[in-house]
This record gives C-alpha cells, sequence and structure tokens, in this order.
C-alpha cells in the first residue's frame, strides 16, 4: 500500500517528538535527583561533623574550666569558627565541582576508631605525666635511635613513643582526628582539588604522585579514591606509621611505600608529575624544611606540581596568632614557633618553584607550586628509582 508522504512525515515526526520529549523529562528528573541527592548531602555531611564537634568541643570547655588558663582572645575565636564553616563549605562545593568523589565526605573509619579508643584511654594518663614532667624524650628503649635525626628523636606532641611503635602509629588517626573536632581528613583533601585540576579525570595510568612523609596513609588513600589510576608512593622516616599506611592502603592496586628521610628522597632527579605533603614542615627546623624543599624540587619534573599543607603561618593568618601560638605552648612542637613566622611559599620559591596559590583551609595552609619548565635538579643527586612496590619498605637511613 501507498503512502501519503505528509502521513508517513507524521508517522516519523511522532517518535522523535516522543523520544525528545521523553529525553528532555528523563534529563530534568535527573537534575531534579541530583539537586535532591546535594542537598541531603549538604545536610547529612553537616550533622556528621555537628555530631563530631560538639561532644569534643563540650569536652574541652569542661576541661579548661577545671584546669584554667588563658582564655582565648574573642576575635580569634569568631575567626576560627569562620573558618571552620568555610572548610566545610569548600569540601562540599569541591564535590560539587567533580574535584573529588561525594564518598570522601563520609569516610572517617568510625568503627576503627572506636576500637581504637580504649586503648588511647589507657594511654592518656601516661601522655598526661610527660606534660607535667615536660618529658620529651620518653622514647622505647628498643630503637637504635641513631638511625634517625636529632630533631626526630621526641615525643612529637608528648605522644607515646614519638613515631617510633607501633602502638604509637595506631593511636596517631584517632588523636590526630579529636584534635581537629573531625577535620583533619577534611583538611588532608584539600590537597586533592589542586591535582585533580591538573589530572584531569585520572585517565592516566603514567602519572606518578609522591606523598612526603605520608604518615599512616590517609592523604594518599583519599587521593587514590580520587584518581584510581595514579601511580602512588608514600614516603615516611617512620618503619611504624608506614605499617598501618600499608593497611590503609591495602585495596590501592598502584602504591609504593618507602621508609627513608624527606631530606635526602631516594628517587631519581624529574621522577614525578605531582609530590604532595600534609603536616610535616611544621615539625622540621628551618634548614630541614629547606633541604626537603630542595629535595621536593628536584624529584619533579619540569612543569610538575608541588601541593603542600601544613599549619597555617602567621603571615597570611594573623587571625588566629591566639591559636597558634596555644598549640606550641601546650604540645610538644619545638620547631612550631619558628615556623609559624617563617613563609612556606617564600621557601618553596627560593626552591626554585614558581608559586601558583596559598589558600588558607581553616587552621591549615595550602601551597601550590609548579617547578619551573626547563628547570633540572642537581645531577649529581641522581639516585636509583625506588622499584620496591607495595611492603617492600626500606629501614631508614643512618
Ligand atoms: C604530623 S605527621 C603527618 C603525617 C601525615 N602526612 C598526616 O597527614 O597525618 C608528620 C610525619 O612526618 C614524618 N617525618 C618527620 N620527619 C621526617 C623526615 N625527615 N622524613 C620523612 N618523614 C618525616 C613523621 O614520621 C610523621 O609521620
Amino acid at each position: 500500500m501507498q503512502r501519503n508522504p505528509s502521513t508517513r512525515a507524521a508517522a516519523t515526526a511522532m517518535p522523535d517528538a516522543d523520544a525528545s520529549l521523553w529525553t528532555a523529562l528523563h534529563a530534568g528528573v535527573a537534575q531534579v535527583a541530583a539537586e535532591v541527592r546535594r542537598r541531603i548531602d549538604h545536610v547529612a555531611y553537616r550533622a556528621q561533623q555537628t555530631a563530631i564537634r560538639v561532644p569534643l568541643a563540650t569536652t574541652r570547655a569542661v576541661a579548661s574550666a577545671l584546669v584554667g588558663g588563658e582564655s582565648p582572645d574573642p576575635a580569634a575565636v569568631v575567626a576560627l569558627r569562620e573558618r571552620y564553616e568555610a572548610l566545610l563549605a569548600r569540601d562540599l562545593a569541591n564535590v560539587d565541582a567533580g574535584l573529588y568523589p561525594r564518598s570522601l565526605l563520609y569516610q572517617i573509619p568510625f568503627a576503627r576508631y572506636a576500637r581504637t579508643l580504649p586503648t588511647f584511654l589507657v594511654d592518656l594518663p601516661g601522655v598526661l605525666r610527660r606534660v607535667r614532667a615536660r618529658d620529651h624524650d620518653d622514647l622505647p628503649g628498643d630503637v637504635d635511635l641513631g638511625r634517625y635525626p636529632p630533631y626526630f628523636r621526641r615525643n612529637f606532641h608528648w605522644q607515646s613513643d614519638g613515631y617510633l611503635s607501633c602502638r604509637s602509629a595506631e593511636l596517631y588517626d584517632l588523636t590526630v582526628e579529636l584534635l581537629f573536632a573531625g577535620t583533619a581528613d577534611v583538611m588532608r583533601r584539600q590537597v586533592i582539588p589542586p591535582v585533580s585540576r591538573v589530572v584531569g579525570d585520572g585517565a592516566r595510568s603514567d602519572v606518578r604522585l609522591l606523598d612526603v612523609a605520608c604518615g599512616t596513609g590517609r592523604t594518599l588513600a583519599q587521593i587514590a579514591r580520587a584518581h584510581p589510576r595514579l601511580r602512588l608512593y608514600g614516603l615516611d622516616l617512620s618503619p611504624y606509621y608506614l605499617q598501618v599506611a600499608r593497611r590503609v592502603l591495602a585495596d590501592v592496586a598502584d602504591v609504593s611505600l618507602v621508609a627513608d628521610n624527606a631530606e635526602r628522597l631516594p628517587f631519581r632527579s624529574g621522577y614525578f608529575d605531582v609530590v604532595t605533603s600534609v603536616f610535616l614542615f611544621h615539625e622540621l627546623p628551618r634548614p630541614a624544611r629547606r633541604a626537603v624543599l630542595a629535595e621536593m624540587h628536584r624529584v619533579l619534573r619540569p612543569g610538575g606540581l608541588l601541593v603542600i599543607e601544613d599549619s597555617a603561618q602567621l603571615g597570611e593568618s594573623g587571625e588566629l596568632a591566639f591559636f597558634l601560638g596555644r598549640f606550641a605552648a601546650e604540645f610538644h612542637e619545638p620547631f612550631y614557633r619558628d615556623y609559624v613566622r617563617d613563609d612556606l611559599a617564600a621557601a618553596a620559591a627560593d626552591a626554585g618553584l614558581r608559586v601558583e596559590s596559598v589558600e588558607p583551609h581553616f587552621v591549615s595552609k595550602v601551597v601550590v607550586a609548579r617547578k619551573l619548565a626547563g628547570a633540572r635538579g642537581p645531577t649529581s643527586m641522581h639516585r636509583g628509582v625506588a622499584s620496591r612496590r607495595r611492603g617492600h619498605a626500606r629501614p631508614p637511613r643512618s
């Protein structure tokens, strides 16, 4: 049967119209669903953070009412609150912008921390004794201290065994989350957006990223979730912390962990596309800070990216002076007073890097810098590329 051409056109046009209506409807529903999910995330995430912060803030307020001590400067309290709120807002905005996955908002290992809590409480009297006695040399007797630089051989934050035992490594993550009222991992993941902007969707698996002073691996674990195809390397002076890192990173496919000193990185010049480091520099004396920066510069390829996160400094965060001063006074952090007066960005520039940004995040700051294209590391410092893959950490150098 012959059809009239106009009937034929109508017959084909109708399904097209249906299809585009269906597509538009589908897109509209997807958009509404995404917006609903975004709003639920915002409420759920803030509820989670409040549930962590309020009991801690209450405990701290009761403790300082009992013990006494200097009342905080009201302007500094307001600044601290504003920065806390800004950090949470930034975290959510980063997820909305696709800079890291939403699953990172909910990755605090509550069950692991609950299991650690009894050990933490049992350990507490020893910490308080150390604080009262100002005893910062209370280190394990069975460790060969001569293998570590003098600045490292101490009880940072009065913690038991310094960085030199499995017990210390097991307690560390919980202790830091308690100290920062549930924002330690949030601050750590602020190194990810600059990396995401450079590696894009992370589809390339030939990009090498080194996290210097990776500790128990919480930054690397978050980077791996955001960019599962990166080739990850972690270095830390504490073999005990690397033991925990190995467990934290157990499901990460491509990661190498090396026990060594960041002042002499055991990698070939220009080997890495990205170098990150979180909360290391405030624990180093100034010459060591400079040496580590020089090494970071050396192991980056020309054009490579450096992202450092560490404590805020007075230069950009003068409004937090009260809290930065209190941290130095209350915790054993012998290099912190000098650190807050130092300038990480200027030091990175002195090491030959081009600083691209400096951003405060709550009580921390993130410095983003690039190794200038055409720049070369000192050839005399060429070392073998670390070929050790997961589970083959080396003992520290003597
Ligand atoms: C405050 S912790 C930070 C660890 C981790 N980046 C984090 O975010 O939890 C400092 C870390 O630096 C490591 N460290 C200190 N001096 C070092 C050095 N010279 N070379 C390598 N690691 C060092 C310590 O062992 C410890 O794991």
